[in-house]
């Protein structure tokens, strides 16, 4: 934050001297000829068009090259996470071209960001030796026909520069600040995601066990993954629910869970309807064991006190001995 704070304060102190500056040549300007200073500003309505014009090209390519990059990075971790089998299938080659494609695109992207600004800060100073140039052919004129000095025009073009560099400066920062703000804007998409509100609802210190689903649907994004499920499971009751890849199971869990909102329909547990009831209190008291399991880079011990940190010795004890773990640790 502190970087952050003095790199504003860094832009908002030139940009003021810029202000400044221009507004002080601009007054010269005018007391040493005051024809020649309004050819000089038709300029500055092309660099306020090409500021426009490029910010938006800018903006589209920076955009490109985050998304790029972070889909390169993903593609990385997952080949690095899941290195034993790529080891074991031999798919080292295969796996390095298919990153390869994704860090290709990530460097195409990269290219055109570069050439898009590279193009943009070019055309401003053509823009500004533009202005230059108008200034020169039309005093040269002036100064040919007697009515306009050659110390005049030096000192006229030295000030000139104090009013286009400003100009330019204001208007490349306006396009550096593009990328920042495409970060920004893809900060707060992440930001306004909705949080989930754990704790409100109905707290149960205990549950039953009654489980009903009543004509629920649920999809992914767009993709259906259950269809009206109706069932009804009592307490004490054991249920296995079978079906082949894909068709919903683990889904089925999670929605009991609260890791999804129904669709349609409701689901019950112990007659309250899962929605009303606070999720922190819900998910205290089921237990699941997952078919990806995932331990965390800590103590077998410490792995098991995870659900339950309060948990006393004996308890974590007779968790391992259940499990089987207590044979090899
Ligand atoms: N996080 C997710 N985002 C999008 N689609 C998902 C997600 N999780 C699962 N799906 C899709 O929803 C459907 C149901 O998936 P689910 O994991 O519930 O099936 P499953 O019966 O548990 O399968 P498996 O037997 O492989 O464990 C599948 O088509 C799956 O591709
Ligand atoms: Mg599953």
């Amino acid at each position: 934050m502190e970087g952050l704070n003095f790199f504003f304060s860094d832009i908002m102190v030139r940009v003021l001297i810029g202000i400044f500056e221009f507004i002080f040549s601009l007054v010269i300007l005018f007391h040493l000829n005051w024809k020649l200073t309004l050819i000089s500003l038709c300029i500055l309505p092309l660099l306020f068009l090409a500021t426009r014009l490029y910010s938006k090209g800018i903006r589209r390519v920076s955009r490109e090259v985050m998304e790029k990059g972070a889909v390169a990075n993903r593609q990385v971790q997952e080949a690095l996470s899941g290195v034993d089998v790529v080891k074991v299938f031999s798919a080292e080659e295969r796996e390095t071209a298919r990153i390869h494609n994704f860090l290709e695109d990530y460097k195409r992207a990269n290219i055109k960001r570069t050439v898009t600004f590279s193009l943009s800060s070019e055309l401003l100073s053509l823009i500004g030796a533009a202005g230059g140039f108008l200034v020169l052919w039309y005093s040269g004129w002036d100064i040919i026909r007697g009515s306009f000095t050659l110390g005049s025009y030096i000192a006229f073009s030295g000030y000139l520069a104090k009013l286009y560099g400003p100009t330019q400066m204001l208007a490349s920062v306006g396009l550096s600040f593009q990328p920042a703000f495409i970060a920004l804007q893809r900060v707060s998409e992440l930001m306004d995601l909705e949080r989930e509100a754990k704790d409100s609802g109905i707290k149960l210190s205990k549950l039953q066990g009654e489980i009903e689903f009543r004509g629920v649907s649920f999809s992914y994004d767009s993709k259906p993954a259950l269809r009206e499920v109706s069932f009804k499971i009592n307490p004490g009751e054991k249920v296995l629910i079978s079906g082949p890849n894909g068709s919903g199971k683990s889904t089925l869990v999670k929605l009991i869970l609260g890791l999804y909102r129904v669709s349609e329909g409701e689901i019950l547990i112990d007659g309250y309807r899962a929605q009303d009831i606070s999720l922190s209190s819900l998910r205290e008291r089921i237990s699941i064991v997952s078919q990806n399991t995932f331990l965390f880079n800590d103590t077998i011990w410490n792995n098991i006190l995870y659900s339950r940190p309060e948990a006393s010795a004996e308890e974590v004890e007779e968790v391992a001995k259940l499990s089987g773990v207590e044979e090899f640790a």
